[in-house]
């Protein structure tokens, strides 16, 4: 078997008293679609915090690419190949477009590819993300001004930008209509294929489990099922937990 590409043993995660991540072992390949799902509260948005940088986990590891990435921020991780798109997108919307990629471009991929780039070179990565999620005819729009769903594909050139080996997306697909939400499921199949592993956190089932071949489950902080999709979706304890309501 292959060195895993994110290897998480035993993360940990409290706000104050209170448990959030409990023991958290799993690991994603160099290339593969994971579905990470669960209940609303479960640690889903909390456990993708923990793995880029947004919050420090009080314990377990994280190893990514063959490195630990305890203690480095976020951008740190992200110039190892670690991305995520926010729940929530946040586009700095008094620019446009295409501004809003060479934000993380020049944050990110220039330091990774361990190289300066020219603002042409710039232009050309960026613009390249932003083919890459049927985009790049909206270059000059403000980003204040785009719908929910190319909000929510701008988000992912952003994350996809400096080229990573993982992408997270959170819930990319929520508040779309169900055209909007396969336009979506299409362009993460696009990335994969190029070759980027991607978890995929998300509550459409029909969408997660077209996408994913493995499924991740999460109920109150604990990972409850780890397998492939189909057979975590007949597993009882899933079915009761999460599937049933
Ligand atoms: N910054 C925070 N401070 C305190 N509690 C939080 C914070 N963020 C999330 N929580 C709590 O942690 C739990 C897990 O939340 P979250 O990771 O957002 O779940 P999910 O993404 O699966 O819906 C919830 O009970 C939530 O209320
Ligand atoms: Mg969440």
């Amino acid at each position: 078997m292959t060195q895993p590409l994110l290897q998480v043993r035993q993360l940990g995660k409290r706000f104050g008293g209170f448990v959030v991540l409990d023991g958290i072992d799993f690991h994603v390949q160099p290339g593969e679609r994971v579905g990470l799902i669960g209940p609303n509260g479960s640690g889903k948005s909390t456990l993708v915090n923990c793995l880029s940088g947004v919050l420090t986990n009080e314990l377990g590891t994280i190893d990514f690419d063959g490195q630990s990435l305890l203690g480095l921020p976020p951008h740190q991780r992200a110039y190892r190949g670690l991305a995520r798109s926010f729940q929530i997108p946040r586009p700095f919307v008094r620019m446009s477009v295409l501004q809003n990629i060479r934000v993380p471009l020049l944050f990110a991929a220039e330091h990774r590819l361990g190289q300066r780039h020219s603002g042409a070179e710039l232009e050309a990565l960026a613009l390249q993300a932003l083919d890459q999620v049927g985009l790049r005819h909206k270059r000059d729009d403000m980003a204040g001004s785009l719908t929910q769903i190319d909000l929510r594909k701008l988000e992912l050139a952003r994350a996809i930008a400096a080229q990573p080996k993982l992408l997270i997306a959170d819930e990319s697909m929520a508040g779309l209509a169900t055209s909007e939400t396969d336009e979506i499921l299409a362009l993460l199949f696009g990335l994969n294929k190029m070759g980027i592993a991607v978890i995929m956190i998300e509550h459409i089932m029909r969408a997660v489990s077209a996408f994913s071949e493995r499924l991740v489950v999460l109920a109150a902080g604990k990972k409850i099922a780890d397998g492939p999709t189909d057979a975590v979706l007949r597993d009882p304890l899933v079915e009761r937990i999460y599937l049933g309501d």
